[in-house]
């Protein structure tokens, strides 16, 4: 086993840092109260070679592995967990889906843009009835000519109403259940696709959440990933990766309130004595520290595993299920640890435990998570 990044991973790492301190850390807490979407920093995240990660150079991507975007997902959620999820999906459910399954065509018109940072992607796929249970698909894609007509809506879309170029998974052939789920992209502004409704949000509120309509929306055949049956495949593939990147969200959100709570003990008093001095509250830290080293190495072995070409659907899920959990105490410690402070907008920590709340519901809930791990264990 070997436990050392390479030096190409480190320097990802360091400049993910350093961008997240210096451009995203200002601004996040104004952002979060503003819901304020955070377009300067995603151009440059795309500048940065943030948003197309492991894409191949040839498609306009920065040709590396799960691992260093683990490290730059961490540095980025650590400063501001909304731009860590709309880099997310935009590298792990709309490139990481296009550059595995699209023609070359499609990698040419679609990919291509998005992995520069260039456009923006949204994966749709959750409906007002099809969250937990993805297969019960109530958008329909009926085949007329050389199109598809779209008919439905789309429900909690991230970077929903700022995507240019939309993955959308639509039934087209109800007898066939799963089987008869296709994935299609839509591009925005075509006739019938409209967004139906902006979520107003307990956390990552400077993201973009909506819910999308289609009304009699044609696309063109083309535009069909694969062959008509795999959307429901499609989908179950490409979050395996996603559930990487959502760890490493949480990972990044537990650091943060790691880090905060390590530095308000050392600055603040209490009967005549720093509050770090007191063991409660080493404690604690301890804790803190142990949980979220054991959640990062589960999002890294997960990542290794994608790297190497293993299957990783079991590991991304466990290392999912347990980062959200470690974000969400270690949030909620920090809270603890900073008292009043720690309660109010004025202060980070309050937005950690906003902000980790959600990693254990997107992308599969935490009981999603349980059925994927103990699917894999008690198979025959
Ligand atoms: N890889 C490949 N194939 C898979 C698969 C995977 N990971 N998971 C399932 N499949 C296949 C199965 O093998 C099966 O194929 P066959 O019929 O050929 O045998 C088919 O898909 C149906 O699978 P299941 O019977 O297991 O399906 P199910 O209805 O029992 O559902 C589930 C399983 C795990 C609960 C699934 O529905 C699921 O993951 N639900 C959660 C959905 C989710 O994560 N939504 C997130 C929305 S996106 C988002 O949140 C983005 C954002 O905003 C940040």
């Amino acid at each position: 086993m070997n436990f050392d990044f390479t030096e190409t991973q480190l320097m990802i790492k360091e400049t993910a840092r350093k961008f997240a301190e210096d451009e995203l850390a200002p601004s996040a807490i104004e952002r979060d109260e503003k819901e304020e979407f955070p377009y300067e920093a995603v151009k440059k995240l795309g500048e940065l070679g943030f948003m197309g990660m492991m894409v191949p150079e040839q498609y306009g991507g920065a040709g590396l592995d799960t691992i260093s975007y683990v490290l730059a997902m961490e540095e980025i959620s650590r400063a501001d967990a909304s731009c860590g999820v709309i880099m997310s999906v935009n590298n792990s459910l709309v490139c990481y889906g296009l550059n595995e399954w699209c023609n070359e065509e499609q990698k040419k018109k679609f990919l291509i843009p998005l992995a520069t940072g260039k456009k923006l992607g949204a994966f749709a796929l959750s409906e007002p009835e099809a969250g937990s249970d993805a297969s019960n698909q109530k958008t329909t894609a009926d085949r007329s000519g050389n199109e598809y007509i779209l008919n439905g809506t789309k429900n909690f879309i991230t970077n929903g109403s700022t995507a240019d170029f939309i993955l959308v998974i639509a039934t087209t052939d109800k007898t066939k259940g799963s089987h008869g789920i296709s994935a299609f992209i839509v591009e925005k502004g075509i006739p019938g696709f409209s967004v139906a409704k902006k979520e107003k949000k307990l956390g990552i509120r400077s993201s973009d959440t909506v819910s999308l309509a289609f009304d009699n929306c044609r696309i063109p055949s083309e535009n069909r990933i694969g062959e008509e049956g795999f959307g429901f495949k499609f989908a179950m593939k490409t979050l395996d990766g996603g559930r990487i990147g959502i760890a490493a969200q949480a990972l990044g959100i537990a650091q943060a309130s790691l880090d905060a709570s390590i530095q308000y003990s050392k600055q603040r008093k209490a009967f005549g004595k720093y509050i770090a001095e007191f063991q409660a509250i080493q404690f604690k830290i301890a804790d803190m520290a142990t949980r979220i080293e054991a959640a990062r190495l589960l999002t890294l072995q997960s990542a290794y595993l994608k790297d190497i070409g293993k299957p990783y659907g079991y590991a991304s899920a466990m290392a999912k299920l347990y980062a959200s959990k470690v974000a969400v105490d270690a949030a909620l410690e920090a809270i603890q640890i900073h008292g009043g402070y720690g309660y109010v907008r004025e202060y980070n920590v309050e937005r950690y435990l906003r902000d980790a709340k959600i990693t254990e519901i997107y992308e599969g809930t935490s009981e999603v998570q349980r059925i994927v791990i103990s699917r894999a264990l008690l198979k025959d």
